[in-house]
């Protein structure tokens, strides 16, 4: 088992530093919400932007991630914790190399996205929920996900055969079935700057 002989070494360039040379902080941006949401459109929309300004941004995304780090998680309660879990570590390595983060999960459980808040400093994790109806989003139907649910083809599928806790009080929320994604991305780059983060 791991635990044993193992000593954490404090790396020579400490966050503040990569922190300063970039010209702003780093954080993650948990974006959360149902699927066909919008949660991956609105994070590379705002990465994109970031990038183009010269900030040190990445994505990290549910469907991408599940092919490479997460593959052979599936979608039990057990494994989603664990893809959540693993996704939040992550995120921490990137916040200390000094990048701005933005995360795209449905990340159902409060518990565990609350777990990745305590991981990092205050400040550091910001809750994006983009609050979007089911009905929406199975109207959208994006990836004709729903309808295979609904039909009982996929089984545990978030907000129909399985659960979504809505964040209690998520540093902002967008809501994707009335704003547009320009105007999201602002709300949120508004946020970065009103915090100091740019
Ligand atoms: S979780 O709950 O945070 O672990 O899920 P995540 O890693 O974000 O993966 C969600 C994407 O996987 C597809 N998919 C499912 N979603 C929900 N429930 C079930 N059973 C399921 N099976 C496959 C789906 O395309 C999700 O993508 P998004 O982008 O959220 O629509």
């Amino acid at each position: 088992m791991a635990g044993h002989n193992i000593v954490w070494h404090e790396t020579t360039i400490k966050k503040e530093e990569r922190q300063e040379r970039n010209g702003h902080k780093s954080a993650i941006l948990w974006f959360t919400g149902l699927s066909g949401a919008g949660k991956s459109t609105l994070a590379n929309a705002l990465e994109h932007q970031l990038f183009l300004e010269g900030k040190n941004s990445y994505v990290l995304d549910g469907d991408n991630v599940r092919h490479g780090l997460n593959k052979g998680l599936g979608f039990s309660d057990e494994d989603r914790k664990e893809n959540i879990r693993r996704i939040g570590e992550v995120a921490k390595l990137f916040v200390d190399a000094g990048t701005i983060v933005c995360t795209a999960f449905i990340s159902p459980f409060k518990e565990d996205r609350d777990r990745i808040r305590d991981l990092v400093e205050e400040g550091e994790f910001i809750e994006v929920y983009v609050r979007c109806s089911l009905e929406t989003c199975e109207e959208r139907d994006p990836k004709g996900l729903y309808k295979k649910a609904r039909a009982g083809e996929i089984p545990e599928f978030t907000g129909i055969s399985s659960p979504y806790e809505e964040p209690d009080a998520p540093e902002i929320i967008v809501e994707s079935d009335k704003q547009t994604v320009e105007e999201s991305v602002n709300v949120i780059v508004a946020y970065l700057k009103d915090k100091n983060i740019l």
